[in-house]
């Protein structure tokens, strides 16, 4: 199919442009697509989610392209890797007269056949999305490695994961949610946001129906997730999640032990939090004001009572509680003049509208 075209360009002047000039990669797609196509009873789309790279080596071309390490230090500094784009940014570099003493015009013809190298098929991600619950306080959100050490058996992205890789027949997954829980608090109520790269998936369609059957063994794999939702998404759709993630609100919570008696708090506040010791060796030190919308508390007994929390996305909650040493202000056992502490923590809502509720 290449070959027409070729020749149209070659008849309708002596002096090609650059732009008229079809590139090798082209005219070999040209020519090979029909081919694959029969081959595999499939036709053949431009921006296709499955793509197949073929490498081709061709040492005469490698040798035409010798005189160009002169021009160009890229090229000097790696003779033996002549790509397409590192030849052109050399020929940049040299005037027409320059190319023209250096090399022959028109060029010879080749003598040899070019070898072919591996051929790859990559098909773009997929991405699914959904909510997760978290019912243990054993469980961390992504796999809790310290020193190259694994400190906890299991994840929730490891669990999420392991039937969505299967079922798609993916190399490996990206995952990413809004926001993220502490190993020992558990996210209750409607669950976290989260959505999963699934990297070349080798079967991709799946009915509603399939997806749904994933869910359910998901479900059914393990006591400490549960997911909804599930969804697949588009890769545009997953920029939702993390939209505004700021200004969402968070609801938590809290089973809190205090020193002394208790009075009831309903109030907003504004405090400022520096950033939590146990955090500092992943994130800079930075004083952040976080809003706390709303508190109620309810007593159990002269020592505990639960607190209810809905709070700017963000917010630290175990020191608010606690003060981190002073380093969260107001605290509640500043507020309370008493040392305060929490004793468990459960998310029980991500205000984030994202994904769309998937209907029973
Ligand atoms: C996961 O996502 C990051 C950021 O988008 C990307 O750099 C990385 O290559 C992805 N990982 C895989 C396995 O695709
Ligand atoms: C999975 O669990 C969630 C949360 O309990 C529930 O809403 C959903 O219907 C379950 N899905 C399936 C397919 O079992």
């Amino acid at each position: 199919d290449a070959w027409p075209q070729l020749l149209c360009v070659r008849e309708k002047s002596m002096c090609v442009d650059k732009e008229d000039v079809v590139q090798v990669k082209d005219a070999f797609k040209w020519a090979i697509q029909a081919l694959v196509g029969r081959e595999l009873g499939a036709s053949m789309l431009f921006n296709s989610a499955f793509e197949v790279s073929i490498g081709f080596t061709h040492a005469e071309t490698d040798g035409d392209c010798h005189f160009l390490c002169v021009f160009s230090d890229s090229l000097h500094s790696l003779p033996s890797v002549f790509t397409r784009m590192a030849v052109v940014k050399a020929l940049e570099k040299i005037s027409d007269e320059e190319f023209l003493r250096q090399y022959p015009c028109p060029p010879a013809r080749p003598a040899t056949k070019c070898t072919p190298l591996e051929t790859t098929c990559l098909h773009s991600s997929v991405f699914i999305a959904g909510r997760y619950n978290k019912f243990s306080r054993e469980l961390p959100q992504t796999p809790w490695v310290i020193d190259g050490e694994r400190r906890m058996e299991g994840s929730v992205e490891e669990l999420i994961a392991a039937p969505l890789l299967s079922s798609f027949r993916a190399d490996a997954f990206n995952f990413s949610s809004s926001g993220r829980e502490d190993v020992d608090v558990r996210t209750l109520g409607n669950g976290r946001p989260f959505a999963m790269e699934l990297v070349n998936p080798h079967r991709v369609r799946h009915t509603k129906a399939e997806v749904r059957q994933l869910q359910e063994t998901i479900n059914a794999s393990s006591d400490k997730i549960r997911v909804r939702d599930l969804q697949i998404v588009t890769r545009e759709a997953m920029g939702r999640m993390k939209e505004g993630e700021e200004e969402k609100t968070k609801s938590y919570s809290a089973l809190i032990w205090t020193k002394k008696a208790i009075t009831k708090a309903d109030l907003d506040l504004k405090i400022d939090q520096k950033t939590p010791l146990r955090v500092l060796h992943r994130r800079p030190l930075a004083v952040r004001q976080r809003t706390i919308h709303s508190m109620s508390a309810s007593y159990l007994d002269t020592h505990h009572f639960t607190l209810l929390l809905r709070t700017q996305a963000g917010t630290y909650i175990k020191e608010f509680v606690h003060g981190d040493f002073g380093r969260t202000k107001p605290n509640l056992g500043g507020l309370m003049e008493t040392e305060a502490d929490i004793l468990e923590l459960d998310v029980e809502s991500v205000d984030v509208d994202w994904p769309p509720a998937v209907p029973e």
